[in-house]
């Protein structure tokens, strides 16, 4: 089974996905971390990421094609993947029509997370994550069991992203606006897409996520 979860920056998508991925066994596809990867290895390409990304510019959509055409391909994706973050442009949403199809993977659904923006600014930045495992965390909505300890992993080292702050933030929800949120009507004509209140807790949003899936 195969979804996209779109929504905002900070709407909750990396959240969610790796609830499924916990829970279900599916893949998540995030382009920002495999941007973060490329971005930690110190190459010339993943330099001008970096810079992209920190003024919350998009990176070209050729370059984000081929990625998750690639990425598509390797075995794990056979049980179903979760697109986090892609497609974020029409460009995008077009290519991974047609990636789709060439692969015989079907979409099962587009899900929407709505939020109120205001909030997301709060939410993003007050997100940290482990430094060892990448589990994620909040200062106010999700902190670790033990104080200054990873769930997950027990380390206690924690590291902010560059682009978590508020100047930062309020370009990437414009980004959004202008390049993002109009690719819903494309999903919606294939009647695709199905809403879920982002601003529920965590559990609930997991729990609506999960009935349509089930359904
Ligand atoms: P990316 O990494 O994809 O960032 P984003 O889309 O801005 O999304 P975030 O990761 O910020 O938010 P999220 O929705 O995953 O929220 P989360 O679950 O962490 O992209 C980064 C950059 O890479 C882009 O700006 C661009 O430059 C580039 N890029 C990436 N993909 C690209 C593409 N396809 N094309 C071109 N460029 C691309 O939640 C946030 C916080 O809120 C967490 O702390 C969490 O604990 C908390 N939280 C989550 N859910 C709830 C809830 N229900 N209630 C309370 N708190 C919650």
């Amino acid at each position: 089974m195969n979804i996209i979860l779109l929504g905002p920056p900070g709407a909750g998508k990396g959240t969610q996905a790796k609830i499924l991925v916990a829970e279900r066994g599916m893949v998540q596809l995030s382009t920002g971390d495999m941007l973060r990867e490329v971005r930690a290895s110190g190459s010339e390409l993943g330099q001008r990421f970096g810079e992209m990304m920190d003024r919350g510019d998009l990176i070209p959509d050729g370059m984000m094609i081929e990625m998750i055409d690639a990425r598509l391909d390797e075995p794990d994706c056979k049980n179903g993947a979760i697109f986090d973050g892609f497609p974020r442009t029409n460009a995008q949403a077009i290519a991974l029509d047609e990636m789709l199809q060439r692969k015989s993977l079907p979409l099962k659904a587009v899900i929407e997370l709505t939020v109120d923006e205001e909030s997301l600014v709060g939410r993003i930045t007050g997100r940290y994550s482990c430094a060892k495992c990448g589990a994620g965390y909040h200062e106010q909505f999700q902190r670790p069991a033990v104080p200054g300890v990873c769930d997950t992993c027990g380390h206690q080292d924690f590291k902010r992203r560059p682009d978590d702050n508020e100047a930062t933030v309020r370009d990437r929800l414009e980004v959004y606006r202008r390049d993002t949120a109009p690719i819903i009507p494309h999903y919606e004509a294939q009647g695709l897409v199905q809403r879920v209140d982002g601003m529920a807790e965590i559990t609930e949003v997991e729990g609506a996520v999960a009935a349509i899936l089930d359904a």
